[in-house]
């Protein structure tokens, strides 16, 4: 089995897609062994309690690690983590961190870009295709390498708001996909 612990700041549409999907079996060899929120008070929390997951708060960085470290966490999963991770995390966990991103990376991508900004600065740019991303987290701000990709198209009449929930919807699929061609790929798997 595979540890997971996914990592979350807010309502966490994607952690409950991971959920669901190792539940059908879409995603086996993998479990969620604990929700880390940046904050307290979010709903992916009661998500996780409602699923008999372990959700905890982590307060800085040392706590982090030893959270992580606490459950044999083999890969992290950010989804919906709206903190940047500190080197010493990143070092500790090499190819072992998947993010997923609202856009087309390397477009629309990095700081100052999350959540719903990203959508209006797509619209903003007058674009026509969007799309989500599943990369490995580096020492940059969406920098890591490019896991999986998947195009959304802008409709003429979209808000922010119409184009998160279509690219949303497809977050839901590539972020367990990304997971699974990560997870083929493990050391221990024989891979990398
Ligand atoms: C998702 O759209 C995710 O891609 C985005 O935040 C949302 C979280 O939704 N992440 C970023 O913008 C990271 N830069 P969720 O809590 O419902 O999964």
């Amino acid at each position: 089995m595979v540890n997971i612990s996914v990592l979350v700041s807010g309502g966490g549409t994607n952690l409950q897609a991971i959920i669901d999907n190792i539940e059908s079996g879409e995603l086996s060899g993998a479990r969620i062994v604990q929700v880390i929120s940046s904050r307290e008070g979010v709903f992916s929390l009661e998500r996780a309690a409602k699923a008999g997951i372990k959700g905890k708060v982590a307060k800085d960085t040392k706590q982090l690690l030893e959270q992580l470290a606490a459950e044999n966490t083999d890969l992290i999963v950010l989804a919906g983590y709206m903190k940047v991770l500190e080197p010493e995390v990143i070092g500790a966990y090499r190819r072992r961190i998947l993010n997923i991103h609202p856009s087309l990376i390397p477009k629309y991508c990095g700081k100052g870009f999350y959540g719903k900004r990203v959508h209006q600065a797509v619209l903003d740019g007058g674009e026509t295709v969007s799309g989500a991303t599943v990369h490995f987290v580096d020492e940059g701000v969406d920098t890591g390498e490019i896991i999986l990709q998947r195009q959304v198209p802008v409709e003429p009449d979209d808000t922010a708001d119409t184009l998160a929930a279509r690219v949303l919807e497809t977050e839901h699929v590539i972020l367990s996909e990304g997971i699974k061609k990560v997870m083929a790929q493990l050391p221990e798997k024989g891979g990398l």
